[in-house]
């Protein structure tokens, strides 16, 4: 398997291009199947979850070209197939978004339970039991969600959880149905915004799309259409960490600048001079070393747990004693005992990593074990002495577009060893 090999470098310094959002893109694709003719995708990121979430989609029947540029159009008219199946499910638990487009238009899906990940048990009980009040006739066997109905009524659903899978699963599955449905704590992430975005450029009744409370008003059909996914706020934070723990300036491009406030507003605490434009951000850290930090993750617009594992490596070299907190996941903190391996002071309690900051870090082989913990490890492998190996990087690829050339731009030494 591949790895990353990571060089002390010295400060990061110079400007990165923001690819479109993961978790974005995938709801959109996955709401595509909803139109009844071709939609055009543009600023989708190039990665493995995006590909997986192509082949679900071939899989299903659907015709999906991609044009240069990596603008993709998605034809579901000639969709004849409604299983998802394990295999392609267990790569990537966001196909069960699927769900919710194949039983509005086609009243009938057998999506696998997604299972665990490594970062927790990750139910879908919220998005089952929104679709049972929405009038489906959901079974749980050996291991399928097995889904049926005619059209779906309209209903209030509250969520007992804030979940963004669930909140975009249950919108789009409300767009056809009859009457009006009612989303309630609703998940208010950026995503779900977007998602809502696109379905209304295709014809959809959707308001409330990105507060605690949706209101989907159903039609018939959906038309085709096209759309430009949204940059992707948690690469944006990755990289502005990256100038942070390398003492260096990185301006990222392309971005929504208000998608960042917590994140921003936490590189300020630690100490990183923060400007801004209409579409980028830069931190600067003119070269002190950052300050620990206190953060606790929770919902949008709360501190985002999807950056949580970048301040822990933040936090590994920063001044003083630090406290990050992690509230959405269960088992979100594997991370930290990479980063002990690399000569971080840290200690887990519960759901809480305390840091002390040390001055250098030493590199190591590590491995990371999901997405944005390999991200982590690549940021402390920046500022490590001697060489960091972060094996199993496939984690990496399903979320980060080119990021080793994109930290090269930056200065950083990082190349990938074919495994
Ligand atoms: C989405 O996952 C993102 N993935 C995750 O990003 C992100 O970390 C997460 O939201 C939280 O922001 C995509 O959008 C594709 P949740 P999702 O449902 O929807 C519990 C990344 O790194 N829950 O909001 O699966 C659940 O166990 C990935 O890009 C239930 O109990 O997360 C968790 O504790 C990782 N029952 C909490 O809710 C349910 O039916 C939030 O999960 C659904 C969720």
């Amino acid at each position: 398997m591949d790895k990353l090999e990571i060089k002390c470098a010295g400060p990061l310094d110079g400007r990165v291009t923001i690819s479109g959002a993961k978790n974005a893109a995938l709801p959109i694709l996955a709401g595509s199947l909803l139109s009844d003719s071709p939609v055009v995708l543009a600023n989708v990121p190039h990665l493995n979850d995006v590909t997986t979430t192509v082949k679900l989609l071939r899989r299903l029947g659907a015709e999906v070209t991609v044009h240069d540029g990596m603008e993709l159009e998605v034809n579901p008219s000639t969709i004849n197939d409604f299983n998802a199946p394990y295999e392609l499910v267990k790569t990537m638990r966001a196909s069960v978004l699927v769900l919710g487009p194949l039983l509005a238009r086609y009243g009938r899906a057998d999506v696998s339970l997604p299972g665990g990940c490594a970062i927790g048990a990750r139910p879908v009980d919220l998005h089952v039991a929104g679709f049972k009040s929405l009038g489906a006739d959901i079974r749980i066997e050996d291991g399928y969600i097995r889904a049926r109905c005619g059209q779906l009524s309209g209903a209030r659903i509250i969520l007992d959880t804030v979940t963004v899978t669930g909140t975009e699963n249950l919108m789009m599955a409300a767009v056809l149905a009859k009457g009006e449905t009612r989303i309630e704590n609703a998940a208010r992430e950026p995503e779900v915004a977007d998602l809502a975005n696109f379905l209304n450029g295709l014809g959809a009744r959707i308001s409330g799309a990105g507060t605690a409370t949706i209101v989907v008003q159903g039609v018939e059909r959906l038309s085709g259409g096209r759309y430009r996914v949204l940059p992707d706020r948690i690469e944006a934070g990755t990289y502005l960490v990256a100038a942070a723990i390398s003492r260096g300036r990185v301006r990222v491009t392309g971005v929504v600048p208000t998608h960042l406030d917590a994140v921003l507003a936490k590189l300020a605490e630690a100490g990183a001079r923060i400007t801004q434009g209409v579409d980028w951000v830069e931190a600067d850290m003119r070269g002190r070393r950052p300050k620990a930090v206190d953060l606790t993750t929770s919902p949008y617009p709360g501190f985002p747990t999807d950056m949580q594992a970048q301040f822990c490596a933040l936090n590994a070299v920063a001044e003083g004693a630090g406290s990050i907190t992690e509230q959405v996941f269960e088992n979100r903190l594997m991370h930290a005992v990479e980063l002990q391996r690399m000569g971080a002071d840290l200690r887990i309690r519960g759901n809480t990593v305390l840091s002390h900051g040390v001055e250098q870090l030493t590199g190591a082989p590590v491995m990371a074990t999901d997405l944005r913990a390999s991200a982590s490890l690549v940021l402390a492998g920046l500022v490590a002495q001697g060489t960091t190996h972060v094996e199993r990087i496939y984690h990496i690829d399903r979320g980060y577009e080119c990021i080793e050339e994109k930290l090269g731009l930056l200065g950083a030494s990082i190349r990938r060893i074919p495994g």
